[in-house]
């Protein structure tokens, strides 16, 4: 089998990881991939949001499977594309991938079909969203309704702060088109999770549940980023918990799709909190999280090509799902500034040594070949990773091989996955 994944960061490197250790796989090809991936796959140089440039490739290559790592060209459409013209991929249609492409869109889905999520309203007005404030108690959350760089999320402490976020979409139009809808939610108090879902638009076939960590620093201090670090399983997820989360949120979300008339294949990302009253939604993602995908693949005890051809081909029902026993723990390693403006082209040393301890898997994001060299291309450089017995074996095995590794400016939180050893996640 010929593969494309579409995409080059560090969820990308580790789904080629995982399918090329499939026998069933010949050749690897990444559009744009990175410096990791091109120690495994051969690197197109096409970007991840050229829809015409990936077809093209696609069809040129007899590509047999089309794999999409991030949200943009799932949300421009590159499923339907290649659809059309009968080229199996892996993603959700534009249509589907509005689940992550409107914030609005999402929310009045779950209020449809009664699916838990925070007490929310939507505005494209800044006064009868400033008045909504009252009706809630702080801290308030206002979202930008598109996808706006994973900057689009604001938790306000007061309806002070609330107002600048809501006039930062709706006045100074911050984010363009994405924020031209704002989405004011109640905070849910609890544990957070992220709860993946393969789908082939009926059957649900849940993924492991994990953990990520989206403020820049530790103690869930600073900005939000993409992610800064992952855990997988989640300690306080247990079998009734995921069991939960399957039956009131992943196969109510699938249903209500498929009711509505989409039919949803691919990855379905839940980002939960788990309160007192139940999971509720945050958000839902169309495609695997980045950096949950590098924490949760590494446990997949499956023919990770034979599960993603099911969901496309619509007999996911007939394949299970098992997961490794034991912990795996991501640390990603960021260039200074992140997630503001960072400088790239910094040497990075110690790959090797790090990726030569047990049971560590360096996944790259921002790198690029330079030289002979590799060198840093983006805020976040690397995830890296490690499976243990249990969270504190992964983790201080995930933490040296962190150790082994510089490069100038380099930044990471030191508290990825402390919070599940202490048992309090
Ligand atoms: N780590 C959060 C996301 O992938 O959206």
């Amino acid at each position: 089998m010929r593969i494309l994944i579409v995409g080059g960061g560090g969820r990308e490197h580790a789904l080629c990881w995982r399918l090329g250790q499939s026998a069933s796989v010949d050749r690897l090809y990444a559009a744009p991939g990175n410096a990791g991936i091109g120690e495994l796959a051969t690197l197109v140089h096409v970007s991840a949001g050229d829809i015409p440039g990936l077809v093209e490739f696609a069809e040129r290559e007899s590509i047999d499977l089309t794999v999409v790592g991030p949200e943009a060209p799932l949300v421009a459409g590159l499923v339907d594309e290649m659809e059309s013209r009968g080229m199996p991929v892996f993603g959700p249609t534009r249509e589907a991938a509005r689940i992550e492409g409107s914030k609005v869109w999402a929310r009045e889905l779950c209020q449809r079909h009664g699916i838990p999520a925070p007490r929310s309203r939507a505005f494209d007005d800044v006064h009868s969203a400033i008045a909504f404030l009252d009706e809630l108690s702080p801290p308030y959350v206002v979202k930008a309704d598109g996808i706006a760089a994973g900057k689009g999320v604001v938790i306000a402490e007061d309806q002070a702060e609330a107002r600048v976020a809501v006039e930062a979409c709706l006045v100074q139009r911050m984010f363009g088109d994405a924020g031209l809808r704002v989405l004011i939610e109640e905070f849910v108090e609890g544990t957070e999770v992220t709860a993946m879902a393969l789908t082939d638009g009926r059957a649900v076939r849940p993924l492991a549940l994990s953990r990520d960590y989206k403020r820049a620093l530790d103690d869930d201090q600073g900005p939000n980023t993409g992610g800064m670090g992952a855990y997988s399983p989640v300690p306080s997820g247990g079998a009734d918990v995921e069991a939960e989360i399957e039956e009131v949120v992943l196969a109510p979300a699938v249903r209500a799709l498929e009711e509505e008339g989409i039919r949803y294949r691919g990855v379905l990302y839940g980002g939960l909190m788990l309160t007192k009253d139940g999971p509720k939604v945050l958000e839902f993602n169309c495609r695997f999280g980045d950096p949950e995908a590098q924490v949760v693949l590494p446990r997949l005890v499956a023919n990770l090509p034979e599960l993603l051809l099911a969901s496309l081909e619509g007999n996911l029902s007939h394949y299970q799902v098992a997961w490794a026993e034991g912990a795996c723990v991501g640390v990603v390693l960021a260039s200074a500034g992140y997630p503001g403006p960072v400088e790239t082209g910094r040497p990075i040393s110690g790959l090797a040594d790090a990726a030569g301890l047990p049971q560590v898997q360096v996944f790259h994001a921002g790198t690029v070949a330079r030289d002979g060299r590799v060198v840093t291309a983006g805020g976040r450089v690397l995830t890296v990773t490690a499976l243990g017995k249990d969270h504190e074996e992964a983790r201080t095995r995930a933490y040296e091989a962190c150790s082994r590794i510089n490069f100038d400016g380099m930044a990471y939180r030191k508290d990825i996955a402390a919070d599940a050893m202490e048992g309090a996640a």
